[in-house]
């Protein structure tokens, strides 16, 4: 390990509470007919004024949408009657990067889902520790699910969080995937239970709105490496939303933007996260902390 890839822990909770803090200020702000778009720029817009960047572009995923849904530029869709709305927030600071999320339930019709969903974090949190292994906390995961009548979304899960890299090394399933990997001493982990009453996993959605460099192959338009040299000075290798760059270059269409994003997702400079859906179009909850793993136990820095 790169010693720039240490950890400073003290910054690690610094973004940590700051991430929890925009999204304890976000959930404020869903109600019914809220627009998405105003409680995605307003949580990002709260972090920037307290001097942070942002780990990733607001999810606010409504019902079925498990994750991975933050508004286009001028989006005009609002939350509905009766949503269960997805929120998750990364801060950042430099290369320490931020993850936790939450539900809120409009319709007062899913508390159960959300208790089981959070009920999963609290005791996966408790198991934490160096040496335990990833499935034993996707065990006990999937059997509150099961016991509380819902299904664990097994394509989604857990992952460490590395500084540059926040889906990185281990991956903490939401199951008993007989992967017995074991947590270290000083690791950064995310753990995020999703629980749905529909089949217990996503697929790719249509809309796609977020990005990440991944790579600088040779584009052919020169529009494409216009936008390839944006992102590489807006956002590094992190990830970005549509939008992010209409409003930057202000721009009336996306249009262009959006021909030049599918051209470098092609050539591999970029990868896109499509909004994930669950594929039975069943309600999903998540539950998201962030934390160091010590020697007999856990340190939760979202909070
Ligand atoms: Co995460």
């Amino acid at each position: 390990m790169e010693e720039t890839d240490e950890y400073d822990y003290s910054v690690l909770k610094e973004i940590g509470k700051a991430s929890y803090d925009a999204l304890n200020y976000g959930k404020g702000l869903v109600k019914e007919g809220a627009r998405l778009i105003d409680i995605a720029e307003s949580v990002e817009e709260y972090l920037k004024e307290k001097g942070f960047e942002m780990a990733f572009p607001v999810n606010v995923s409504v019902n079925e949408q498990a994750a991975h849904y933050t508004s286009p530029f001028g989006d005009t869709s609002v939350v509905p009657k009766g949503a269960v709305v997805k929120l998750d927030v990364g801060a950042r600071k430099g290369t320490y990067l931020g993850d936790c999320a939450v539900t809120i339930d409009l319709s007062g019709k899913y508390s159960k889902l959300i208790e089981a969903t959070e009920k999963a974090l609290e005791n996966a949190i408790s198991m934490v520790k160096a040496g335990r292994a990833v499935n034993e906390i996707g065990r006990e995961t999937e059997n509150i699910a099961k016991s509380c009548g819902f299904e664990p979304i097994r394509n989604l899960g857990g992952h460490g969080v590395e500084r540059h890299n926040l889906h990185a090394g281990v991956f903490i399933p939401n199951f008993d995937n007989g992967d017995t990997t074991e947590l270290e001493e000083g690791q950064v982990i995310a753990i995020e239970p999703f629980m749905t009453n529909g089949s217990g996993y996503v697929g790719d959605g249509e809309t796609i709105e977020i990005f990440q460099k991944t790579g600088s192959p040779s584009i052919r338009s020169s529009y494409a490496r216009e936008i390839a040299a944006f992102i590489d000075e807006h956002y590094l290798t992190f990830p970005f939303a549509t939008r992010w760059i209409q409003k930057e270059l202000k721009l009336e269409s996306d249009f262009n933007i959006r021909r030049a994003l599918t051209e470098l997702a092609y050539a591999d400079a970029i990868e896109s996260f499509p909004v994930l859906v669950e594929k039975k179009k069943g309600m999903v909850a998540q539950a998201e902390k962030e934390m160091i793993v010590e020697k007999d136990s856990c340190t939760v820095v979202t909070r």
